[in-house]
Protein backbone atom coordinates (compact mmCIF):
# COMPACT_ATOMS: atom_id res chain seq x y z
CA UNK A 1 0.00 0.00 0.00
CA UNK A 2 1.80 3.07 -1.02
CA UNK A 3 0.51 6.58 -1.46
CA UNK A 4 -3.45 5.32 -1.12
CA UNK A 5 -2.89 2.69 -3.92
CA UNK A 6 -2.71 -1.71 -3.33
CA UNK A 7 0.17 -2.27 -6.38
CA UNK A 8 -0.28 -4.96 -8.00
CA UNK A 9 3.08 -6.83 -7.62
CA UNK A 10 4.80 -8.44 -10.86
CA UNK A 11 8.42 -8.68 -8.94
CA UNK A 12 10.03 -11.45 -7.18
CA UNK A 13 8.03 -12.59 -4.32
CA UNK A 14 9.02 -14.89 -1.49
CA UNK A 15 6.75 -17.68 0.18
CA UNK A 16 5.43 -17.53 3.47
CA UNK A 17 5.61 -20.94 5.37
CA UNK A 18 4.35 -22.28 8.68
CA UNK A 19 6.41 -24.42 10.99
CA UNK A 20 3.11 -26.37 11.52
CA UNK A 21 2.72 -29.43 9.33
CA UNK A 22 -0.72 -30.25 7.79
CA UNK A 23 0.60 -33.59 7.01
CA UNK A 24 1.42 -36.78 9.59
CA UNK A 25 5.30 -36.60 8.00
CA UNK A 26 6.58 -33.68 9.46
CA UNK A 27 6.65 -31.13 6.48
CA UNK A 28 5.98 -26.85 6.49
CA UNK A 29 3.06 -25.79 5.15
CA UNK A 30 3.11 -23.32 2.59
CA UNK A 31 0.94 -20.51 3.51
CA UNK A 32 1.09 -18.08 0.44
CA UNK A 33 3.83 -15.66 -0.77
CA UNK A 34 4.53 -11.93 -0.22
CA UNK A 35 6.11 -9.01 -2.47
CA UNK A 36 9.91 -8.97 -2.34
CA UNK A 37 9.94 -5.06 -2.50
CA UNK A 38 13.42 -3.21 -2.68
CA UNK A 39 14.67 0.43 -2.85
CA UNK A 40 12.13 1.59 -5.13
CA UNK A 41 9.17 0.65 -3.53
CA UNK A 42 10.49 1.92 -0.21
CA UNK A 43 11.53 5.61 -1.68
CA UNK A 44 7.96 5.57 -3.34
CA UNK A 45 6.63 5.32 0.13
CA UNK A 46 8.45 7.39 1.87
CA UNK A 47 8.00 10.12 -0.41
CA UNK A 48 4.40 9.47 0.08
CA UNK A 49 4.54 9.68 4.12
CA UNK A 50 6.42 13.11 3.21
CA UNK A 51 4.38 14.68 1.01
CA UNK A 52 1.16 13.78 3.13
CA UNK A 53 2.61 15.26 6.12
CA UNK A 54 4.26 18.05 4.13
CA UNK A 55 6.12 19.69 6.94
CA UNK A 56 3.74 19.47 9.17
CA UNK A 57 1.39 21.43 6.32
CA UNK A 58 -0.44 18.37 5.24
CA UNK A 59 -4.05 17.32 5.47
CA UNK A 60 -3.88 14.74 7.88
CA UNK A 61 -1.70 16.67 10.43
CA UNK A 62 -3.34 19.97 10.19
CA UNK A 63 -6.55 17.63 10.21
CA UNK A 64 -9.27 18.64 12.96
CA UNK A 65 -9.03 15.91 16.07
CA UNK A 66 -12.92 14.93 15.33
CA UNK A 67 -11.92 14.31 11.68
CA UNK A 68 -8.88 12.32 12.85
CA UNK A 69 -10.42 10.42 15.01
CA UNK A 70 -13.55 9.59 12.38
CA UNK A 71 -10.90 8.04 10.23
CA UNK A 72 -9.53 6.06 13.00
CA UNK A 73 -13.28 5.02 14.09
CA UNK A 74 -13.81 3.86 10.23
CA UNK A 75 -11.07 1.56 10.17
CA UNK A 76 -11.74 0.43 14.01
CA UNK A 77 -15.00 -0.47 12.34
CA UNK A 78 -13.59 -2.42 9.43
CA UNK A 79 -10.81 -4.14 11.48
CA UNK A 80 -13.25 -5.75 13.83
CA UNK A 81 -14.99 -7.63 10.94
CA UNK A 82 -11.43 -9.57 9.75
CA UNK A 83 -11.17 -10.97 13.19
CA UNK A 84 -11.51 -14.52 11.89
CA UNK A 85 -8.96 -14.47 9.38
CA UNK A 86 -6.51 -12.80 11.66
CA UNK A 87 -6.87 -14.68 14.78
CA UNK A 88 -6.42 -17.96 12.25
CA UNK A 89 -3.37 -16.83 10.52
CA UNK A 90 -2.13 -15.91 13.90
CA UNK A 91 -2.40 -19.48 14.73
CA UNK A 92 -0.87 -20.66 11.51
CA UNK A 93 1.70 -17.88 11.12
CA UNK A 94 3.52 -17.94 14.45
CA UNK A 95 1.65 -20.96 16.42
CA UNK A 96 0.19 -18.89 19.08
CA UNK A 97 -2.62 -20.60 20.83
CA UNK A 98 -6.05 -19.68 19.37
CA UNK A 99 -7.08 -18.10 22.78
CA UNK A 100 -3.92 -16.21 22.91
CA UNK A 101 -4.51 -15.12 19.27
CA UNK A 102 -8.06 -14.31 20.31
CA UNK A 103 -6.69 -12.49 23.18
CA UNK A 104 -4.52 -10.62 20.74
CA UNK A 105 -7.05 -9.33 18.63
CA UNK A 106 -9.29 -8.26 21.27
CA UNK A 107 -6.29 -6.56 23.22
CA UNK A 108 -5.58 -4.95 20.02
CA UNK A 109 -9.26 -3.52 19.52
CA UNK A 110 -9.51 -2.34 22.71
CA UNK A 111 -6.02 -0.85 22.62
CA UNK A 112 -7.39 1.09 19.56
CA UNK A 113 -10.47 2.14 21.03
CA UNK A 114 -8.96 3.01 24.57
CA UNK A 115 -5.99 5.34 22.41
CA UNK A 116 -9.27 7.43 20.72
CA UNK A 117 -10.43 8.32 24.08
CA UNK A 118 -7.53 9.00 25.79
CA UNK A 119 -6.59 11.27 22.62
CA UNK A 120 -9.76 13.15 23.10
CA UNK A 121 -8.63 13.62 26.64
CA UNK A 122 -5.14 14.70 25.73
CA UNK A 123 -6.67 17.33 23.52
CA UNK A 124 -9.57 18.80 26.03
CA UNK A 125 -6.49 19.38 28.23
CA UNK A 126 -4.28 21.07 26.14
CA UNK A 127 -6.95 23.10 24.98
CA UNK A 128 -7.05 24.60 28.67
CA UNK A 129 -4.96 27.85 29.32
CA UNK A 130 -1.95 27.90 31.48
CA UNK A 131 -0.84 31.23 33.41
CA UNK A 132 2.41 31.88 35.02
CA UNK A 133 4.35 35.57 35.94
CA UNK A 134 1.50 37.49 34.34
CA UNK A 135 2.35 34.83 30.73
CA UNK A 136 -0.95 32.90 29.61
CA UNK A 137 -0.16 29.90 27.75
CA UNK A 138 -2.26 27.44 25.23
CA UNK A 139 -0.41 24.24 25.26
CA UNK A 140 -0.84 21.64 22.34
CA UNK A 141 0.59 18.73 21.39
CA UNK A 142 1.06 17.99 17.60
CA UNK A 143 2.89 15.63 15.71
CA UNK A 144 6.51 14.91 14.95
CA UNK A 145 6.74 13.93 11.18
CA UNK A 146 7.16 10.99 9.54
CA UNK A 147 7.43 7.75 11.88
CA UNK A 148 9.23 4.30 10.52
CA UNK A 149 7.04 1.54 12.33
CA UNK A 150 8.39 -2.08 12.47
CA UNK A 151 6.93 -4.60 14.73
CA UNK A 152 7.85 -8.05 15.95
CA UNK A 153 7.21 -11.71 15.17
CA UNK A 154 5.98 -12.53 19.12
CA UNK A 155 2.86 -9.74 18.29
CA UNK A 156 2.91 -9.48 14.91
CA UNK A 157 -0.76 -7.67 15.42
CA UNK A 158 -0.51 -6.20 18.78
CA UNK A 159 2.80 -4.69 19.49
CA UNK A 160 2.78 -3.61 15.74
CA UNK A 161 -0.24 -1.50 15.97
CA UNK A 162 0.96 0.17 19.58
CA UNK A 163 3.77 1.50 17.65
CA UNK A 164 1.85 2.60 14.33
CA UNK A 165 -2.19 3.68 16.18
CA UNK A 166 -0.20 6.37 18.03
CA UNK A 167 1.72 7.46 15.99
CA UNK A 168 -0.75 8.29 13.44
CA UNK A 169 -3.72 9.85 15.33
CA UNK A 170 -1.57 12.16 16.82
CA UNK A 171 -1.14 13.36 13.05
CA UNK A 172 2.28 11.62 11.86
CA UNK A 173 2.39 10.23 9.00
CA UNK A 174 4.05 6.46 8.77
CA UNK A 175 5.63 3.49 6.03
CA UNK A 176 5.23 0.28 8.25
CA UNK A 177 7.11 -3.21 7.47
CA UNK A 178 5.65 -6.06 9.11
CA UNK A 179 7.62 -8.62 11.13
CA UNK A 180 9.18 -11.21 9.33
CA UNK A 181 6.65 -13.91 10.66
CA UNK A 182 2.78 -12.80 11.00
CA UNK A 183 3.36 -10.92 7.34
CA UNK A 184 0.43 -12.08 5.71
CA UNK A 185 -1.88 -11.35 8.74
CA UNK A 186 -1.44 -8.17 7.78
CA UNK A 187 -3.24 -8.36 4.16
CA UNK A 188 -6.50 -8.43 4.96
CA UNK A 189 -6.62 -4.68 6.98
CA UNK A 190 -4.86 -3.21 3.84
CA UNK A 191 -8.49 -1.97 1.76
CA UNK A 192 -8.88 -0.75 5.68
CA UNK A 193 -6.10 1.38 5.75
CA UNK A 194 -6.55 2.43 1.91
CA UNK A 195 -10.29 3.02 3.15
CA UNK A 196 -9.94 4.82 6.00
CA UNK A 197 -7.18 7.01 5.77
CA UNK A 198 -6.27 9.74 3.09
CA UNK A 199 -3.52 8.51 0.76
CA UNK A 200 0.36 8.73 2.09
CA UNK A 201 -0.60 8.72 5.74
CA UNK A 202 0.15 4.45 6.26
CA UNK A 203 2.26 2.95 3.33
CA UNK A 204 2.52 -0.50 3.95
CA UNK A 205 5.93 -2.40 2.83
CA UNK A 206 6.57 -6.37 2.14
CA UNK A 207 9.96 -7.41 1.95
CA UNK A 208 13.11 -7.72 4.20
CA UNK A 209 14.06 -5.12 6.57
CA UNK A 210 17.54 -4.89 4.89
CA UNK A 211 15.89 -4.46 1.42
CA UNK A 212 13.24 -1.55 2.51
CA UNK A 213 14.08 -0.19 5.90
CA UNK A 214 17.62 0.82 5.24
CA UNK A 215 17.00 2.75 2.35
CA UNK A 216 14.93 4.33 4.14
CA UNK A 217 16.49 5.57 7.13
CA UNK A 218 19.72 6.84 4.74
CA UNK A 219 17.81 9.19 3.69
CA UNK A 220 17.91 10.94 6.90
CA UNK A 221 14.01 11.90 6.70
CA UNK A 222 12.55 9.89 8.73
CA UNK A 223 11.55 11.84 11.97
CA UNK A 224 11.30 9.10 14.28
CA UNK A 225 12.15 5.11 14.34
CA UNK A 226 9.68 2.50 16.09
CA UNK A 227 10.41 -0.41 16.29
CA UNK A 228 10.24 -3.18 18.60
CA UNK A 229 11.94 -6.19 18.41
CA UNK A 230 16.06 -6.73 18.89
CA UNK A 231 18.55 -4.68 19.52
CA UNK A 232 20.75 -5.75 16.56
CA UNK A 233 17.71 -4.48 14.01
CA UNK A 234 17.33 -1.23 15.90
CA UNK A 235 20.92 -0.44 15.85
CA UNK A 236 21.45 -1.65 12.31
CA UNK A 237 18.91 0.90 10.94
CA UNK A 238 19.68 3.39 13.41
CA UNK A 239 23.32 3.52 12.45
CA UNK A 240 22.00 4.25 8.79
CA UNK A 241 20.58 7.72 9.76
CA UNK A 242 22.71 10.08 8.90
CA UNK A 243 24.22 11.50 12.45
CA UNK A 244 23.85 15.26 11.60
CA UNK A 245 20.06 14.52 11.24
CA UNK A 246 17.55 14.23 14.83
CA UNK A 247 15.57 11.08 15.06
CA UNK A 248 13.43 10.43 18.07
CA UNK A 249 13.79 6.47 19.11
CA UNK A 250 10.90 4.27 20.15
CA UNK A 251 12.07 1.45 21.08
CA UNK A 252 11.17 -1.96 23.07
CA UNK A 253 14.18 -4.15 23.41
CA UNK A 254 15.44 -7.14 24.74
CA UNK A 255 15.13 -8.15 28.62
CA UNK A 256 15.92 -10.56 31.49
CA UNK A 257 13.32 -10.76 33.58
CA UNK A 258 14.74 -12.56 36.82
CA UNK A 259 12.46 -14.06 39.30
CA UNK A 260 13.51 -13.67 42.67
CA UNK A 261 11.87 -16.66 44.96
CA UNK A 262 12.72 -15.29 48.74
CA UNK A 263 12.66 -18.22 51.82
CA UNK A 264 8.77 -17.14 52.49
CA UNK A 265 7.21 -17.07 48.93
CA UNK A 266 4.02 -19.04 49.08
CA UNK A 267 5.05 -21.55 46.72
CA UNK A 268 1.74 -22.75 45.01
CA UNK A 269 1.32 -19.30 43.60
CA UNK A 270 5.21 -19.12 43.13
CA UNK A 271 5.27 -21.87 40.89
CA UNK A 272 1.69 -20.87 38.96
CA UNK A 273 3.32 -17.36 38.09
CA UNK A 274 6.81 -18.87 37.09
CA UNK A 275 5.25 -21.03 34.95
CA UNK A 276 3.44 -19.07 32.98
CA UNK A 277 6.10 -16.23 33.53
CA UNK A 278 8.32 -18.42 31.52
CA UNK A 279 6.21 -20.51 29.19
CA UNK A 280 3.55 -18.00 27.73
CA UNK A 281 3.82 -18.63 24.07
CA UNK A 282 7.01 -20.92 24.74
CA UNK A 283 8.76 -18.37 26.34
CA UNK A 284 8.41 -15.77 23.06
CA UNK A 285 7.68 -12.94 24.94
CA UNK A 286 10.20 -9.63 26.17
CA UNK A 287 8.30 -9.49 29.46
CA UNK A 288 8.91 -13.48 29.87
CA UNK A 289 10.74 -14.36 33.20
CA UNK A 290 14.76 -15.67 31.44
CA UNK A 291 16.53 -16.49 34.87
CA UNK A 292 14.71 -17.67 38.07
CA UNK A 293 16.66 -16.97 41.24
CA UNK A 294 15.58 -19.34 44.06
CA UNK A 295 16.73 -18.94 48.01
CA UNK A 296 18.95 -22.06 49.13
CA UNK A 297 16.33 -22.71 51.75
CA UNK A 298 13.39 -23.45 49.23
CA UNK A 299 14.93 -24.95 46.06
CA UNK A 300 14.27 -27.85 46.88
CA UNK A 301 10.46 -27.64 47.69
CA UNK A 302 10.27 -25.25 44.38
CA UNK A 303 12.25 -27.25 42.06
CA UNK A 304 10.09 -30.63 42.70
CA UNK A 305 6.63 -28.57 42.06
CA UNK A 306 8.09 -26.53 39.27
CA UNK A 307 9.34 -29.21 37.24
CA UNK A 308 5.99 -31.45 37.41
CA UNK A 309 4.65 -28.63 36.48
CA UNK A 310 6.47 -28.09 33.32
CA UNK A 311 6.59 -31.79 32.20
CA UNK A 312 2.56 -31.53 32.62
CA UNK A 313 2.16 -28.73 29.92
CA UNK A 314 0.75 -30.08 26.63
CA UNK A 315 2.16 -29.68 23.46
CA UNK A 316 -0.09 -29.58 19.96
CA UNK A 317 -1.26 -27.66 17.68
CA UNK A 318 -2.47 -23.95 18.30
CA UNK A 319 -6.14 -24.69 17.96
CA UNK A 320 -5.85 -28.19 19.97
CA UNK A 321 -8.26 -27.86 23.44
CA UNK A 322 -6.33 -26.53 26.33
CA UNK A 323 -2.62 -26.74 24.79
CA UNK A 324 0.17 -24.55 26.02
CA UNK A 325 3.14 -25.00 24.23
CA UNK A 326 2.92 -25.06 20.66
CA UNK A 327 5.58 -25.32 17.23
CA UNK A 328 8.18 -22.70 17.22
CA UNK A 329 7.70 -20.03 14.11
CA UNK A 330 11.16 -19.21 13.82
CA UNK A 331 13.04 -22.17 11.82
CA UNK A 332 16.45 -22.93 13.70
CA UNK A 333 15.18 -21.84 16.90
CA UNK A 334 15.06 -25.05 18.55
CA UNK A 335 18.60 -25.63 17.57
CA UNK A 336 19.74 -22.58 19.08
CA UNK A 337 17.78 -23.87 22.42
CA UNK A 338 19.47 -26.99 22.04
CA UNK A 339 23.10 -25.11 21.90
CA UNK A 340 22.12 -22.76 25.34
CA UNK A 341 21.18 -26.45 26.82
CA UNK A 342 24.46 -28.58 25.75
CA UNK A 343 26.29 -25.38 26.26
CA UNK A 344 25.34 -25.05 29.80
CA UNK A 345 25.03 -29.23 30.34
CA UNK A 346 28.87 -29.12 29.53
CA UNK A 347 29.97 -26.89 32.17
CA UNK A 348 28.16 -28.14 34.85
CA UNK A 349 24.44 -27.93 34.74
CA UNK A 350 21.49 -30.75 35.16
CA UNK A 351 18.27 -30.80 33.36
CA UNK A 352 15.58 -31.51 36.03
CA UNK A 353 12.53 -32.07 34.15
CA UNK A 354 12.01 -35.66 32.47
CA UNK A 355 11.38 -34.08 29.37
CA UNK A 356 13.62 -31.36 29.06
CA UNK A 357 15.33 -31.29 25.93
CA UNK A 358 13.12 -33.60 24.16
CA UNK A 359 12.85 -32.66 20.35
CA UNK A 360 9.54 -32.81 18.35
CA UNK A 361 9.99 -31.24 14.35
CA UNK A 362 10.74 -27.85 15.08
CA UNK A 363 9.82 -27.91 18.71
CA UNK A 364 11.73 -28.22 22.11
CA UNK A 365 10.36 -29.18 25.50
CA UNK A 366 11.37 -26.35 27.91
CA UNK A 367 14.60 -27.69 29.89
CA UNK A 368 14.74 -26.49 33.61
CA UNK A 369 18.64 -26.35 33.68
CA UNK A 370 20.43 -26.05 37.72
CA UNK A 371 22.50 -25.00 38.70
CA UNK A 372 23.42 -22.13 36.40
CA UNK A 373 26.24 -20.17 36.78
CA UNK A 374 27.91 -17.46 35.27
CA UNK A 375 30.08 -18.64 32.24
CA UNK A 376 27.26 -20.13 30.87
CA UNK A 377 25.56 -18.95 27.72
CA UNK A 378 21.91 -19.05 29.30
CA UNK A 379 23.21 -16.79 32.14
CA UNK A 380 23.16 -13.78 30.26
CA UNK A 381 21.97 -14.34 26.83
CA UNK A 382 18.30 -12.94 25.85
CA UNK A 383 16.93 -17.15 25.03
CA UNK A 384 13.49 -15.73 24.05
CA UNK A 385 12.06 -19.30 23.99
CA UNK A 386 11.31 -22.44 25.95
CA UNK A 387 14.71 -22.60 28.27
CA UNK A 388 14.43 -21.96 31.77
CA UNK A 389 17.60 -21.33 33.85
CA UNK A 390 17.67 -21.26 37.72
CA UNK A 391 20.25 -20.18 39.95
CA UNK A 392 20.17 -20.77 43.63
CA UNK A 393 21.15 -18.06 46.27
CA UNK A 394 21.57 -17.32 49.93
CA UNK A 395 22.40 -13.60 49.91
CA UNK A 396 19.71 -11.33 48.12
CA UNK A 397 23.15 -8.95 47.00
CA UNK A 398 23.58 -12.08 44.28
CA UNK A 399 20.81 -11.88 41.98
CA UNK A 400 20.53 -8.15 42.72
CA UNK A 401 24.27 -7.84 41.55
CA UNK A 402 23.72 -9.71 38.87
CA UNK A 403 20.82 -7.27 37.47
CA UNK A 404 23.23 -4.58 38.18
CA UNK A 405 25.70 -5.51 35.73
CA UNK A 406 23.12 -6.76 33.33
CA UNK A 407 22.97 -4.85 29.88
CA UNK A 408 19.22 -5.18 30.67
CA UNK A 409 16.37 -3.47 32.66
CA UNK A 410 12.77 -3.99 32.07
CA UNK A 411 10.91 -5.72 34.98
CA UNK A 412 11.76 -8.55 38.09
CA UNK A 413 9.26 -10.48 39.76
CA UNK A 414 9.89 -10.65 43.75
CA UNK A 415 8.05 -13.92 45.50
CA UNK A 416 7.72 -13.40 49.44
CA UNK A 417 4.99 -12.68 51.76
CA UNK A 418 6.76 -10.34 54.42
CA UNK A 419 5.49 -6.81 52.52
CA UNK A 420 7.69 -5.21 55.16
CA UNK A 421 10.76 -6.41 54.89
CA UNK A 422 10.55 -6.18 51.13
CA UNK A 423 9.65 -2.60 51.03
CA UNK A 424 13.53 -1.60 51.30
CA UNK A 425 14.30 -4.38 48.30
CA UNK A 426 10.98 -3.22 46.24
CA UNK A 427 13.22 0.70 46.30
CA UNK A 428 16.46 -0.86 45.40
CA UNK A 429 14.89 -3.09 42.52
CA UNK A 430 12.77 0.01 40.90
CA UNK A 431 15.92 1.38 40.22
CA UNK A 432 17.48 -1.38 38.10
CA UNK A 433 14.41 -2.04 36.34
CA UNK A 434 10.88 -0.49 35.78
CA UNK A 435 8.17 -2.62 37.06
CA UNK A 436 8.83 -4.67 40.29
CA UNK A 437 6.34 -7.44 40.04
CA UNK A 438 4.88 -8.18 43.56
CA UNK A 439 3.77 -11.96 43.53
CA UNK A 440 2.95 -12.20 39.83
CA UNK A 441 5.16 -12.97 36.86
CA UNK A 442 6.35 -10.35 34.30
CA UNK A 443 3.81 -8.46 31.61
CA UNK A 444 2.94 -5.68 30.14
CA UNK A 445 -0.48 -5.46 30.89
CA UNK A 446 -2.87 -3.66 31.84
CA UNK A 447 -2.20 -1.40 28.75
CA UNK A 448 -2.71 1.97 30.58
CA UNK A 449 0.54 1.31 32.43
CA UNK A 450 3.93 2.60 31.21
CA UNK A 451 5.66 0.02 29.13
CA UNK A 452 9.42 0.45 28.73
CA UNK A 453 12.88 -0.60 30.83
CA UNK A 454 16.55 0.77 31.19
CA UNK A 455 19.66 0.25 29.57
CA UNK A 456 19.00 -2.13 26.53
CA UNK A 457 15.58 -3.01 26.81
CA UNK A 458 13.70 0.36 25.72
CA UNK A 459 13.98 3.73 24.86
CA UNK A 460 10.93 5.88 25.41
CA UNK A 461 7.91 4.59 26.76
CA UNK A 462 4.52 2.91 25.70
CA UNK A 463 1.12 2.13 26.84
CA UNK A 464 -2.15 3.86 25.71
CA UNK A 465 -1.13 7.01 27.78
CA UNK A 466 2.40 7.17 27.10
CA UNK A 467 2.53 6.13 23.60
CA UNK A 468 0.67 9.34 22.48
CA UNK A 469 3.47 11.96 24.28
CA UNK A 470 6.39 9.92 22.81
CA UNK A 471 4.55 10.41 19.20
CA UNK A 472 4.28 13.80 19.33
CA UNK A 473 5.83 17.16 21.01
CA UNK A 474 4.29 20.31 23.04
CA UNK A 475 3.93 23.38 21.56
CA UNK A 476 2.03 26.48 22.81
CA UNK A 477 0.68 29.65 22.16
CA UNK A 478 1.84 32.02 24.46
CA UNK A 479 0.90 36.03 25.28
CA UNK A 480 0.66 38.28 28.04
CA UNK A 481 -1.63 39.71 30.10
CA UNK A 482 -1.18 43.79 28.66
O1 LIG B 1 7.41 -9.27 23.72
C1 LIG B 1 7.08 -8.51 24.61
C2 LIG B 1 5.67 -8.21 24.82
O2 LIG B 1 5.48 -6.84 24.99
C3 LIG B 1 5.08 -8.98 25.93
O3 LIG B 1 3.80 -8.55 26.20
O4 LIG B 1 3.55 -9.24 28.56
O5 LIG B 1 1.58 -8.75 27.18
O6 LIG B 1 2.91 -10.79 26.76
P1 LIG B 1 2.91 -9.37 27.23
Amino acid sequence: LVDGDLLSWTGKTSEVYSTISSTPAYAPTLLGSIPDMGEQEAMAALDAALQAYDQGQGTWPTMKVRDRIACMEKFLDQMKSKRDPIVTLLMWEIGKSLPDSEKEFDRTVEYIEDTIEEYKTLDRNAARFDKHDGVYAHIRRGPLGVVLCLGPYNYPLNETFALLIPAIIMGNTTVFKPAKHGVLLITPLLEAFQNSFPKGVINVLFGRGRAVAAPIMKTGKVDVLALIGNSKSANALQDQHPKSNRLRLVLGLEAKNPAIILPDADLDLTVQECLSGTLSFNGQRCTALKIVYVHKTVEKAFLDRFTKAVDEMTFGNPWDPGVKLTPLPEPGKSDYIQELIDDAVGKGARILNEKGGTRYDNFIWPAVLYPVTEEMRVYKEEQFGPVIPVVPFTSIEEPLNDMAKSNYGQQVSLFGKDIRALAPLIDTLANLVCRVNLNSSCQRGPDVYPFTGRKDSAQSTLSVYDALRSFSIRTFVAFKDN
